[in-house]
């Protein structure tokens, strides 16, 4: 089987889905060789020459896309590209479905399987394979330190000759895999955290990180079996619009990260509330490219609102880089270990498998997920 790894057509995505400390992994395999598009290591200081080393070939990305059997990818195809691609192969990656709907389906009509690392299921066998998770982590992280690069404070509280400087406050708004690096983060620097979820049984995980749990009772909210958030109703969004604008006022750096699985990102802050707060504090929204969860906020740009500003970052993970590729790729590497058969050289769809099941999106001319059908 012929593995090939392409590179993120997008200049603002640095990231790579072959590291050299993890290649190792798959080059190993019997029957495997693996190639990879021409500086695919740019964005992490890695050189072609590094992967050759390691037994790897380098090839342009139209070779990639004819000869490999398993296109390993951070983005979808698009048409055009789909057209040079061998039916029969499979593109496994962070294939984004919900956004790129349309070029799944240009694949599937070739008969190109598709594998998305995002619809990998949330059980613990298959953690270390969860790319939304090893991603989010790292993205909450560098929020925090993007945030703070836009206020004009510091964040710790200082006790110097010159006086105490204040610690800053930060709310974190969602909880998740993002929302708990970000307080972890935000904590680290000295900053006070305040954090709210619409799924209360983040309340203990909030408070075990030294941070306070901001209680807005919704009524009935809950969550999915895989541990996604419901969408709430329009009443819900307007009672937690106005309770937390309370929090936002007396904060400086406000941190939102809900998201809804497959659904655009809810608007959790508006105008009036963005109208409160202290000139000189930042929004942070890292929903942007989903929808944003705050009004006017605009991927990659700095929007001011009466001195507030309200920060976007795209593809935020990728602002550390290095760490971000290692994940990934052990994330897609975990999948490819656990599914090729070495006696076939191809990988074992057993549709018996939850992650298979999960996972592969297309197969074989079927589009198999009812959503995208
Ligand atoms: P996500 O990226 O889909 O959403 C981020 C956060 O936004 C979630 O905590 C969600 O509850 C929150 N949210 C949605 N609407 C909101 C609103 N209106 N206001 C405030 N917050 C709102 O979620 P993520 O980070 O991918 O995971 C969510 C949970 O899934 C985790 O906390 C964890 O419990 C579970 N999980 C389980 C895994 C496993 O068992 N393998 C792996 C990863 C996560």
């Amino acid at each position: 089987m012929h593995i090939v790894a392409l590179k993120s057509p997008d200049s603002r995505d640095l990231r790579s889905v072959i590291h050299p400390d993890t290649i190792e992994k798959i080059v190993s395999l019997k029957g495997v060789s693996v190639s990879f598009e021409s500086g695919i290591g740019d964005g992490i200081n890695v050189s072609d020459q590094t992967f050759v080393d390691l037994g790897l070939r380098a090839l342009s990305r139209d070779e990639c896309l004819s000869d490999g059997n398993l296109i390993i990818t951070p983005s979808s195809l698009s048409h055009d590209e789909v057209a040079k691609v061998q039916q029969g192969s499979t593109v496994l990656g962070m294939v984004n479905p919900f956004y790129a709907i349309e070029e799944m389906k240009a694949l599937n009509n070739s008969k190109i399987n598709v594998v998305s690392m995002e619809f990998i299921p949330r059980i613990t066998r298959a953690q270390k394979m969860d790319v939304l998770s090893s991603q989010a982590n790292l993205a909450g992280y560098a929020a925090v330190l993007e945030a703070a690069q836009h206020l004009s404070s510091a964040l710790p509280m200082m006790m110097t000759a010159a006086g105490t400087l204040k610690p800053a406050r930060v709310f974190v708004i969602g909880v998740g895999v993002a929302g708990l690096q970000a307080i972890a983060t935000a904590k680290r620097l000295g900053a006070r955290v305040e954090a709210f979820d619409t799924r209360d049984v983040v309340e203990e995980q909030v408070k075990s990180l030294g941070a306070k749990f901001v209680k807005i009772d919704l009524g009935d909210t809950g969550q999915t079996d895989q541990g996604y958030a419901k969408e709430l109703t329009p009443e819900q969004i307007a009672k937690q619009k106005e309770l937390q604008s309370l929090v936002c006022e007396r904060s400086d750096i406000v941190i939102t990260t809900a998201q809804i699985f497959g659904r655009p990102a809810p608007k959790i802050i508006d105008d009036k509330t963005i109208k409160k707060m202290k000139p000189g504090s930042v929004i942070f929204d890292m929903a942007v490219e989903t929808g944003g969860n705050v009004e006017g906020s605009i991927v990659d740009e700095v929007v001011d609102v009466n001195g507030v500003k309200l920060v976007g970052v795209s593809y935020l993970a990728s602002k550390v880089s290095s760490h971000a590729s290692f994940a990934l790729s052990n994330n897609i590497i975990n999948w490819i270990a656990d599914f090729y058969d070495e006696e076939s050289t191809k990988i074992n769809f057993d549709f018996e498998d939850e992650v298979i099941q999960s996972s592969v999106l297309a197969f074989e001319g079927k589009i198999l997920n009812e959503r995208f059908a």
